[in-house]
């Protein structure tokens, strides 16, 4: 055979295939091709007694090639060939599993007949995060192997289980410590020795015990809260009726047709495209990427955070979760105390649930000191400052760490509205200056904006982009302007939101049909819960700076409930009326609205429809994002769509406002937002079409194309 992916050697009677196809060994067409034309040769070889399958590099298979779905690649070398191929081979062959053994992968492992695995190794089926269904037998396998019920969860979930687990579930043999591919090949030749049964998993049957009467209709009941609206989660559900009631044959027949069916939907579009579009988002690029790699990363082995609220605390708790020692810094000893006691209740909170232990906590706190006085930051590598929101306080703390910080420290603002450049000239150090923009809770939310100054330096930026992954955070990069990328493009969507409710629309309705749209939270809601007073002192702020436009009207709603005393959740009043945490619709607010529309001389309407609700809200904000992109504040669409999945909860299944943007069509969109201008006005630019947006649509091509 002559595979450059796929080899296959001979070690006595027994025989190694291996795949060797960086980084993760995903199952392209060339390595399916390789497999065939290695299991082919074996079939025909009588001095072969046993196979051991593997793969080289960090990992079994993690994968088929997500790049190729919807190429003709994918209709090349059918994976259930591959597994036919394998499973009738007439002798034992045993897969050697280390690393993650995910999708194609895990399904290439099910149709051998042993697995082994190291102790470290994980094995699951996430297809469902990327909108599809195991596609290569895995539904038709896993339930005749670990029966309905588990495999259900777990290919539901998406989730990955640990070697241990899958040992306990029968789904792997061994798990062997030491060098795996050695251990592989005596365990075969064991049973090889031991004429021990060839074992298919196509011809188990379900266990029936695992099938309770009611186990197919609460599943689906429970998804249709869930997964409201996603198509994979129920064809996986379908497909596992499949394995219950049909034979195998035809279950797989029924599989790759569902397979195929989510494939080609745009649900599973989105879903890769986001994939890659998280991995794109950490690399720098052009130039930068370059010198990334030739340039030496800053190591950062101690942080210090000044300001130990709520942001200080919540970013800490990432590095000591990393187990990075963290020092914070406060103005007051009670303050100090109060933020060093919420980090740890909050680690008590999340054993109290089993999720760690309590020597974990000990262990994490030991790593965490406080600290009133600034020589204590000397010898940190970074320091971020989680300080209050006004410039001169930040811009004295800058300067102070300017003056403290060892040559080579990194110096971040947590910064959300004010402006980088100038707090990074206060440190007198601006080349170590970079925004470390996290979002609350800073310890939960996967989002960090990194904000890169006028004079950042490339080995700063590449090292906080580094470190965003130790810290296991989803990292965009954004230039400096107000709100950065998400908190800039929330800025048109909430100015809509609140004219709609000035012309007659309630909170409820709007948030209504954004949510129906898929948004997991809708505006009103989300000021409500974020803190109407927080959204007014941003406006009261901008427009003193003369930010705003002049528009005597613009979020007016959000500073008359401000005004009001109506704060939202904390106050149990803002956009609703709050029962516990039940939002109500107020009258009240009808009121409110009534009035500031009476003030502003803005017609009230009776027939708002939830389709120019959702045009509104969020075709400006798309045009927002094709403004941040012209003005290079961004440096991919692909960018922007990560940073509203991960910090704004927009729908995954619309793959982030760029993305959706192209399917809807930039044509659509723009006569869209032509038809606002005629009819509603265009005195401030509210409508007026972004430079790129209009280029792109005028030359029928989207964001993101090359
Ligand atoms: N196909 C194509 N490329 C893949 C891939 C896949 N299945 N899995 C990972 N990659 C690429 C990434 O894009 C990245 O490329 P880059 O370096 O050019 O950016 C590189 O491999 C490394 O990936 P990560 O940066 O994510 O590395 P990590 O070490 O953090 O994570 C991983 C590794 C856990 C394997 C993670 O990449 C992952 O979860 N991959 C996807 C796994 C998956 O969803 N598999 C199912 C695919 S669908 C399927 O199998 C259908 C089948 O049923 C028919
Ligand atoms: P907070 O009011 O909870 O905490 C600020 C802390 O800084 C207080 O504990 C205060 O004692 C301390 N502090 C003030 N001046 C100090 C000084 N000179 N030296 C040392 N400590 C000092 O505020 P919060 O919400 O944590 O915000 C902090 C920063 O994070 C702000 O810049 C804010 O814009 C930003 N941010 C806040 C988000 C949020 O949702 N709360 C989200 C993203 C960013």
């Amino acid at each position: 055979m002559d595979s450059p992916v796929v080899t296959l050697t001979r070690n006595g009677a027994i025989a190694v295939v291996t795949i060797d196809r960086p980084p993760v060994n995903a199952l392209s067409a060339d390595v399916r091709r390789g497999l065939l034309d290695a299991f082919d040769e074996l079939a025909d070889d009588p001095g072969v007694a046993g196979v051991v399958l593997a793969c080289a590099g960090r990992t079994f298979v993690a994968g088929a090639e997500i790049s190729e779905f919807g190429t003709p690649a994918f209709s090349e070398a059918d994976p259930n060939d591959v597994h036919a191929a394998i499973e009738n081979l007439n002798i034992p062959v045993v897969c050697a599993l280390h690393g993650t053994t995910l999708g194609g992968g895990m399904e290439l492992a099910l149709a051998c007949h042993y697995r082994i695995a190291t102790p470290t190794a994980k094995l699951g089926l996430p297809e469902v995060t990327l909108g599809l269904l195991p596609g290569g037998g895995g539904t038709q396998r896993l339930p005749r192997l670990i029966g309905a019920a588990d495999a259900l969860e777990m290919m539901l979930s998406g989730a990955p289980m640990s070697a241990q687990t899958a040992l306990e579930k029968d789904l792997i043999d061994v798990i062997v410590e030491g060098n795996l591919l050695e251990a592989a090949q005596r365990f075969v030749g064991e049973l090889v020795a031991t004429r021990a049964p060839l074992r298919l998993a196509s011809e188990v049957d379900v266990d029936r015990a695992s099938v309770s009467p009611t186990l197919f209709a609460e599943t689906r009941t429970s998804l249709a809260k869930k997964a409201r609206g996603a198509i994979a989660p129920a064809r996986i559900v379908d497909c596992v009726v499949a394995a219950v009631t049909r034979p195998f044959a035809e279950g797989l027949k029924y599989e790759r047709d569902l397979f195929v069916e989510c494939m080609n939907s745009r649900q599973s579009a989105a879903l890769r495209h986001a994939f890659f579009a998280e991995r794109e988002a950490g690399k720098l690029p052009g130039n930068l990427a370059g010198n990334a790699k030739d340039m030496d990363l800053r190591p950062i082995r101690k942080v210090g955070i000044v300001g130990a609220g709520t942001m200080g605390g919540g970013i800490a708790m990432n590095f000591l979760n990393a187990g990075i020692p963290v020092v914070l810094l406060e103005v007051k000893q009670d303050a100090l105390e109060r933020g060093l006691g919420l980090i740890r209740k909050n680690y008590e909170a999340t054993a109290s649930k089993g999720r760690m232990t309590l020597e974990q906590v000990a262990q994490r706190m030991a790593l965490c000191s406080g600290s009133l006085e600034y020589a204590e930051l000397q010898d940190c590598d970074l320091v971020i400052e989680a300080v209050f929101e006004n410039m001169d306080i930040k811009k004295a703390v800058m300067t102070r760490l300017g003056e403290v910080c060892k040559p080579g420290a990194i110096i971040a603002t947590n910064t959300s509205t004010l402006d980088v450049d100038v707090l990074a000239a206060a440190s007198g150090r601006a080349a170590d200056v970079v925004g470390m923009h996290f979002f609350s809770p800073a310890n939960v939310m996967r989002l960090l904006e990194v904000v890169r100054g006028r004079d950042t330096a490339p080995e700063v930026l590449a090292t906080v982009m580094g470190l965003a992954r130790t810290i296991k955070k989803v990292a965009v990069v954004s230039g400096v302007c107000f709100g950065f990328i998400g908190n800039r493009m929330l800025e048109p969507y909430l100015r809509e939101c609140e004219s709609l409710l000035l012309e007659g629309a309630t909170p409820t309705q709007i948030d209504h049909a954004v949510e129906a749209f898929g948004m997991a939270m809708g505006p009103c809601r989300m000021i409500d819960m974020a803190g109407v007073d927080v959204a007014a002192k941003v406006v009261l702020e901008r427009r003193k700076e003369g930010a705003l436009p002049a528009d005597p009207s613009y979020r007016t709603a959000c500073q008359m409930l401000f005004e009001l005393g109506r704060h939202g959740q904390k106050t149990a009043a803002g956009y609703y009326r709050y029962e516990g945490r039940t939002p109500v619709h107020d009258p009240e607010v009808d009121r409110v609205m009534e009035g500031l529309a009476a003030q502003y001389g803005i017609a009230r309407r009776s027939d708002i429809s939830d389709e120019e609700i959702v045009e509104r809200c969020l075709y400006p904000l798309m045009n927002e994002g094709a403004k941040i992109l012209e003005e290079g504040i961004a440096y991919r669409a692909g960018d922007i769509d990560i940073v509203w999945l991960n910090g704004y909860g927009f729908p995954a299944l619309k793959g982030g406002p760029m993305h959706a943007a192209n399917v809807i069509g930039l044509e659509q969109i723009v006569a869209c937002l032509d038809h606002y201008a005629d009819k509603r006005g265009n005195a401030f630019g509210y409508w007026t079409v972004a430079g790129l947006l209009g280029d792109l649509a005028a030359a029928e091509r989207a964001f993101g194309d090359a």
